[in-house]
């Protein structure tokens, strides 16, 4: 559904050169949740704004449905709904009704399409009381789902939405990560987020993409990067004894855990050198698991360049 292929961005901010984008691909699918994740300044938006058309990039071609976003523009963005980062991507002197009506026309509806659509968004996003209430009296929560229900109305096929959750109280973002599941999975909306907040992407996302600094780190299926990572993290737990301390020796995280010793190492080598440093002092081990790290531990590992393992 959509194709980024080799972006490259460059910001020219006085006398600095900022290069956002230092080569980013990727593709999504009809139905999937792409997740883009990666700390401010990563380039996030940059990539989002290029993929509707909002800025140019340096280098790089997307490709949309087939088509070229910079040979066939208009068609390319007839396809794409986006809510950008922030607040403002609806009037707030307007009502939801009004807006609606608003993108509705911008994108060239007919009248009857444009009343028939809004009318099923507001009863999907659960909006039909407020439909007439100003959009700058509504909760933020609120706010955030009508400006989803505006780049809905044109039924685009790919969604992009720039850290949807941001400054949403919990319930409310609840309510909206469930709107955006169904969209992918009933109406096989292609879908890119982005985010920072990696709870939201372990979650909603079928794949991620880490990107930090201008360039994808990463890019796998939420669960087999899980599955990746799960092998080089073991938890060993040994019992306390006073004669115990070669922790000098090993290379582990050590925890103290009252009646043992909670041990982390982060691969086999690592293991293994490990249980025979333990061995060799007689220690004893009450047992030994691997854990699966949450997406954030993740996120840390591959953001840190220094200790990236050198399978990437
Ligand atoms: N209009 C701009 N002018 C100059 N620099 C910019 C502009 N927009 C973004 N940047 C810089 O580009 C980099 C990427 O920014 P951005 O795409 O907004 O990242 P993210 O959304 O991941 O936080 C940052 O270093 C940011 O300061
Ligand atoms: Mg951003």
């Amino acid at each position: 559904m959509l194709c980024v292929k080799d972006l490259k961005k460059v910001y020219h901010l006085g006398q600095r050169v900022i290069e956002a984008l230092k080569g980013v691909s990727f593709e999504i699918h009809k139905g999937e949740i792409f997740g883009l994740l990666g700390p401010n300044g990563a380039g996030k938006t940059t990539t989002v704004k290029i993929v509707c058309g909002l800025i140019e990039p340096d280098a790089g071609e997307i490709v949309i449905d087939g088509l070229n976003l910079r040979s066939e523009r208009v068609r390319c963005l007839a396809k794409i709904g986006a809510v950008l980062e922030g607040s403002r991507n609806i009037h707030w002197r307007l009502t939801p009704w009004e807006n609606l009506m608003l993108f509705g026309a911008r994108r060239e509806l007919p009248g009857h399409v444009r009343e028939r659509r809004a009318e099923k968004l507001l009863a999907f996003f659960d909006l039909q009381e407020k439909k007439d209430v100003l959009v700058g009296n509504l909760s933020r929560g609120m706010q955030q789902k009508v400006a989803l229900a505006c780049a809905l109305i044109g039924d685009p096929q790919l969604l992009l939405l720039d850290e949807p959750t941001l400054g949403l109280d919990v319930r409310s973002a609840e309510s909206l990560k469930q709107r955006i599941r169904q969209l992918a999975d009933e109406e096989g909306k292609a879908i890119l987020l982005t985010t920072h907040q990696m709870e939201l992407a372990e979650e909603l996302c079928d794949r991620v993409a880490i990107i930090d600094e201008g360039r994808l780190l990463l890019c796998k299926p939420v669960s087999s990067l899980k599955e990746m990572f799960r092998q080089r993290c073991y938890v060993i737990r040994v019992r306390k004894s006073q004669s115990l301390t070669p922790w000098e020796q090993i290379p582990a995280q050590v925890q103290d855990q009252h009646s043992y010793w909670e041990l982390r190492v982060q691969n086999s080598d690592e293991f293994f050198h490990t249980i025979r440093v333990l061995e060799g002092c007689q220690a004893e081990i009450l047992s030994i698991d691997t854990e699966s790290p949450s997406l954030k531990e993740i996120f840390l590992r591959v953001t840190n360049y220094e200790r990236v393992p050198h399978t990437f």
